[in-house]
């Protein structure tokens, strides 16, 4: 059976993994980077480079290790190739076509994007089009009308940061550490969101963007009223109103986008998708509209290379395979043709 290899650098995790031509995952191995970004509150673009470059061999070869092939056995590699930290994804670009020339087999260059389209494929229950998705990551806010596996409509995405980033931020002014988004989470358990309450940010249904800077700036005033005013305050409950804001805003605008196209499937994926609110409030709005609500196990919802490789086996036998002259994109919509 055809194995291929997916490497996976766009940010702050080295991620290869090992998949057979069935989708089944061999081998998956993530090196996440947070120890080197923590204290900066975010990720380093510089360090994330440096870091991908000291690892990425060593990761692969965990991976093809536990899946118990040599790199001789590969059929093809597939690379994510944008959009991300340019830094980052020459790490990951030139390793996949090095060792992709150096076996003779072809290189497929995959967009980070529809690398987390695919983790519909990794589901308990695989997923196939016609769904919406929702990609809520530290770097990407963003709704999709997936027609068919190469006909993605972009329906709304954000206008400043990302949901994912608006946790982190958060996390930082309130001195938490990062990446934010699983503090908050665990805080807000035992917090009460009406002692503070933050408004939904940018709730319009007349479209589907999406807008958080101003919620960040709310919680910047807020608490420094709070101080100006000699008023203590529960962290948790803080915690716990900041993120009810959030997830509002991400469910009611991603069942609008069911809505409005009429599907019977949503995938929730990214980072984000980890947070224990959003995937309880998404589980009761589906049951209520009759919506089947998808979200990939958590390994697959963060930046992983499974997710990479499953992408690559279906553009490989669209022959979407590049040539050894593409080079990888900062930016790349998923709706214009990749590099090669
Ligand atoms: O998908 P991901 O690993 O990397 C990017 O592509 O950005 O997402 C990381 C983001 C971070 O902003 C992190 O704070 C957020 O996902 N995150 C969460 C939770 N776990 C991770 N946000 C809210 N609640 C969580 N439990
Ligand atoms: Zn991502």
């Amino acid at each position: 059976m055809a194995v291929i290899l997916g490497i996976e650098t766009s940010c702050d995790e080295t991620a290869a993994a090992v998949v057979s031509s069935d989708a089944t995952i061999r081998a998956d191995v993530i090196w996440s980077q947070q120890d080197v970004h923590s204290r900066f509150g975010g990720v380093v673009p510089e360090l994330a480079g440096r870091r991908h470059l000291e690892t990425i061999d060593v990761v692969v070869r965990e991976a093809l290790r536990r899946a118990e092939i040599g790199a001789q056995n590969l059929s093809a590699v597939a690379v994510t190739s944008g959009p991300g930290l340019i830094g980052a994804l020459l790490v990951g670009v030139a390793y996949g076509k090095a060792l992709a020339f150096a076996r003779g087999v072809p290189v497929v260059a995959v967009n980070h994007l529809e690398g987390h389209l695919s983790a519909a494929l990794l589901c308990e229950k695989p997923v196939d089009p016609p769904f919406v998705a929702l990609i809520a990551s530290g770097g990407h806010t963003s709704l999709y009308h997936v027609k068919a596996w190469d006909q993605t409509e972009l329906l709304g995405q954000t206008l400043d940061d990302a949901a994912g980033e608006a946790f982190d931020k958060a996390a930082k002014m309130l001195g938490l550490g990062y990446p934010g988004g699983p503090l908050i989470d665990a805080l807000a358990k035992n917090g009460n969101p009406a002692r503070a309450r933050f408004p939904k940010p940018y709730p319009t249904l007349e479209n589907l963007n999406f807008s958080f800077s101003g919620l960040k700036t709310a919680l910047l005033y807020y608490l420094r009223d709070q101080e100006k005013a000699g008023k203590s305050f529960a962290i948790a409950d803080v915690a716990a109103g900041y993120q009810r804001a959030i997830v509002e805003v991400l469910v009611d605008k991603t069942m609008a986008a069911a809505e409005r196209v009429g599907a019977r499937d949503v995938v929730v994926t990214g980072g984000v998708a980890a947070n224990s609110e959003l995937r309880a409030r998404f589980t009761d709005r589906g049951g209520d509209v009759g919506c089947r609500i998808h979200i990939p196990p958590f390994r697959y919802c963060t930046d992983n290379a499974g997710m990479i490789a499953v992408a690559g086996l279906r553009l490989l036998r669209t022959a979407r395979a590049a040539s050894l002259a593409f080079e990888p994109q900062a930016h790349w919509n998923l709706q214009d043709p990749g590099p090669g």
